[in-house]
């Protein structure tokens, strides 16, 4: 859809937070058959954020919440609805939206997890975006939190060296200038999902001895197939994107991608014309962190003051699902 008001929903605070222990390549190179050179050429990751054994994902979630309330001076009480982000809830009910929302201390207000793979954050920017712009909610406190090591196979090279946990949170409400959202795209493709799921656990394969025997609460991902996907359709979300907001790839000041791999943002990068100084890299120090990814990432830029009131910033991602999207903002 294309959106034709003139109201738009901008992003009125950020904040983020990743646990402590930082695992690099050369210690998972004690752990499975890798080496430090394979993983940083690969993949660009050098290393990542491991949460403490008392650490769940609402407790990650509620830090960069306060920390994106504080920046947006307000209280838990400001806000209307949260929405976490995440494919690895505290408990797979309630959500960790609901867990968050206690922590807080916010009113009785409507709390719901999202899953969208690691699109899952800007499906949830869209979706605060509608709730906004329709009048149902005035304020939207958005969470893309994860805790991977936990759903993470720690003998499978294949797949252990790629992810991290942290959590970046936003505050959405009604802008009240030109900065905003300016267009977004969203679409999915469900007949992909074998190629990067967590097989058990589900009404699917319920799980038994058996489910935990065979790994199968871990992540699975035929890696090269997701790779040439990622590339293809976050190339065509972007476009779609800057299409729709009439936005031309020079105008763009930042690109912020997924972190899934630095091929894949290099690859995006080039795909799109946009100059490798005007793309957002943190994967080096974070792996990928799924949907915590973009949140995390502009929450940095904003401390480090590269985000200019005006700037025109691109987000885009892929992940399970398949799912894909792109938002353009004017931050
Ligand atoms: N160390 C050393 N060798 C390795 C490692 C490792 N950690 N991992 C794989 N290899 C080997 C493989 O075994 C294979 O060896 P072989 O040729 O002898 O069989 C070789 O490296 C090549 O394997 P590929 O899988 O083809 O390697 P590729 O270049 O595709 O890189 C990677 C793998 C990094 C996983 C890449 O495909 C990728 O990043 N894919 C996309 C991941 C992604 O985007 N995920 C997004 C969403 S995640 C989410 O939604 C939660």
């Amino acid at each position: 859809m294309v959106r034709r008001t003139e109201r738009k929903v901008k992003i009125v605070g950020t904040g983020m937070y990743v646990p402590d222990k930082v695992l690099t390549n050369a210690d998972l190179q004690k752990m499975v058959d890798t080496t430090d050179d394979w993983i940083v050429s690969r993949t660009g990751i050098r290393e990542r954020r491991i949460g403490a054994k008392e650490q769940a994902t609402s407790d990650l979630a509620l830090i960069a919440a306060k920390r994106a309330l504080r920046a947006a001076h307000l209280e838990p009480h400001d806000l209307d609805v949260i929405i976490v982000a995440n494919h690895t809830p505290d408990t797979p009910f309630p959500a960790t939206a609901c867990w968050v929302q206690a922590g807080l201390k916010a009113g009785f207000i409507p709390a719901f997890d999202l899953i969208g793979g690691c699109t899952g954050f800007l499906y949830g920017m869209i979706v605060a975006e509608g709730l906004i712009l329709s009048g149902i909610a005035h304020r939207v406190l958005l969470i893309g939190a994860e805790m991977l090591s936990r759903i993470t196979n720690w003998e499978d090279r294949n797949t252990c060296v790629l992810f991290g946990d942290g959590a970046g949170a936003v505050i959405l409400e009604e802008s009240k200038d030109e900065s905003g959202i300016l267009s977004h795209f969203w679409q999915a493709d469900g007949s992909l999902g074998p190629l990067l799921i967590l097989p058990a656990g589900g009404s699917r394969l319920p799980a038994c001895h058996e489910t935990v025997a065979r790994k199968q609460h871990t992540l699975h991902m035929k890696g090269n197939e997701v790779f040439k996907h990622a590339v293809k359709r976050m190339g065509e979300a972007a476009e779609e994107v800057l299409k729709r907001a009439g936005i031309k790839k020079e105008e763009v000041d930042w690109f912020l991608p997924h972190q899934a791999n630095m091929r894949i943002i290099e690859a995006t990068g080039e795909r799109l014309g946009i100059p490798r100084e005007k793309v957002y890299v943190n994967i080096n120090r974070y792996g990928n962190v799924s949907v915590a990814c973009i949140p995390m990432a502009l929450d940095e830029m904003q401390h480090a003051g590269q985000l200019k009131k005006g700037n025109i910033v691109l987000l885009d991602a892929f992940g399970a699902g398949f799912t894909w999207a792109a938002v353009a903002l004017r931050w």
